[in-house]
């Protein structure tokens, strides 16, 4: 089973209609119409994500879980309701594997914190380079309390991991293997199954950050054979402080609770606790319940449409941008994998990525630079920063030119 495999689909890929439906993109920045390129950082959510979350607050608002009431009730089905739409997004056949967390970030914490108890001192973690900074530091929480060892797959020059070293770190120590599916600056699509299984030859746990991933391409979890995989609401058109990890029952019955608190109990004395059944298990106090019915909005949204579709379209302004950058002198592009999705890192000789966004942001082209939380991948490019554009279904070509446009008057301006 595969994401959105159920869904009545839109016919033929419009991007005028995708674009009416996100009021923002209407608005001025600088006097100039926004061309928002910044989709790896946060996506721009459409009217139904607004109007599922304002509608669920004006007409039925409740605490989850907890009421006999009827707004409860109503709130508690449309908040379980999201979590069915998740596992289905994700290819997973029971909702019961889905933890609502905050973002992908608290996910990766859980985890870390949830096995935390089977790491002896010397026991191996396996990341790689390109890790964004919630799939390393969680790590480094473990080295410093419990003696654990992390290890790095290294990046090829295109971008790629170099899996002939990662199977070669692979050993009775490894206790953890833990890779980014899509790299939030290299674009690298990473072969996440063959990683899994290699992974799993070694009896160790294998996790994926699908943070980038979920919004370019379809998931097929059990496919992948991941025993974790964590996504965010914000980055699919849906509101922040939202995401999803899905852990095997076996990985969910392993794993100590990250929170304590309501809801995540079965019973508390004064002596001692007992927990609740997984996932409540794992989401003490009052859940994110209006971001969590918004990112069930923002999937049916998503779903209307035909995956290949949208990643025809959002390949198609990427490689329109890269053609023309490639013209400007001094432009290096950082990551060129064969597999890859639509992020865009670039520098310019010469000139500070922070400037280039700068100017952009004049011209009323929205962009990032800098790290992009990725220290370790920084440093092992021999690079300080990185201007990144990043596109989303509602980017177009024109989008793309003005781009290239902004650059080039930057670069005549700062050079
Ligand atoms: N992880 C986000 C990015 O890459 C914030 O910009």
């Amino acid at each position: 089973m595969t994401n959105n495999n159920n869904t009545q689909k839109l016919k033929g890929f419009d991007i005028h209609a995708v674009r009416k439906q996100f009021p923002i993109l209407n608005r001025k920045v600088n006097n100039y119409d926004l061309a928002y390129l910044d989709n790896a950082a946060s996506a721009q959510k459409p009217l139904s994500v607004i109007n599922a979350i304002s509608e669920q607050m004006s007409h039925s608002y409740g605490n989850v879980h907890r009421g006999l009431h009827t707004l409860a009730n109503e709130t508690t089905e449309a908040y379980e309701n999201s979590r069915i739409k998740v596992a289905k997004f994700l290819g997973v056949p029971k909702a019961a594997n889905i933890i609502f967390t905050k973002g992908a970030s608290e996910a990766l914490n859980l985890v870390a914190y949830g096995l935390m108890n089977e790491i002896q001192p010397g026991d191996e973690i396996i990341l790689s380079q390109m890790e964004h900074h919630s799939n390393i530091v969680p790590w480094h929480f473990l080295r410093e309390r419990c003696g654990a060892v992390l290890k790095y797959i290294p990046v090829t020059e295109q971008g790629n991991l170099d899996l002939e070293v990662y199977k070669s770190m692979l050993g009775p120590k490894t206790k953890i293997v833990s890779v980014v599916h899509m790299s939030n600056v290299l674009g690298t699509i990473n072969p996440v199954k063959e990683i899994g299984q290699l992974a799993h030859n070694s009896g160790a746990i294998f996790i994926v950050d699908g943070t980038q991933s979920t919004v370019h391409m379809p998931i097929d979890v059990m496919e992948i054979d991941a025993d974790l995989f964590c996504m965010t609401g914000h980055k699919l058109y849906g509101p922040t402080g939202i995401g999803a990890l899905y852990a095997k029952t076996s990985i969910q019955e392993r794993m100590q609770p990250f929170n304590g608190g309501g809801e995540m109990i079965e019973d508390v004395f004064e002596d001692r606790v007992t927990y609740n059944d997984p996932p409540f298990k794992f989401e003490a106090g009052t859940p994110p319940i209006l971001q969590a019915i918004g990112l069930g909005a923002a999937i049916d949204w998503y779903s209307q449409y035909d995956f290949s579709e949208i990643h025809a379209h959002e390949n198609s302004v990427y490689n329109h941008a890269v053609e023309q950058l490639k013209s400007i002198e001094d432009f290096k592009l950082i990551g060129s994998a064969e597999n890859k999705g639509p992020v865009l890192a670039f520098n310019i000789n010469g000139i500070h990525a922070h400037d280039i966004a700068q100017i952009l942001d004049k011209y009323g082209v929205a962009i990032r630079a800098g790290q992009h939380c990725t220290q370790p991948l920084m440093n092992s490019l021999g690079i300080h920063s990185t201007a990144r554009a990043s596109f989303g279904i509602y980017n177009t070509i024109e989008e793309a030119d003005r781009l290239v446009d902004g650059l080039k008057r930057a670069i005549t301006f700062l050079s």
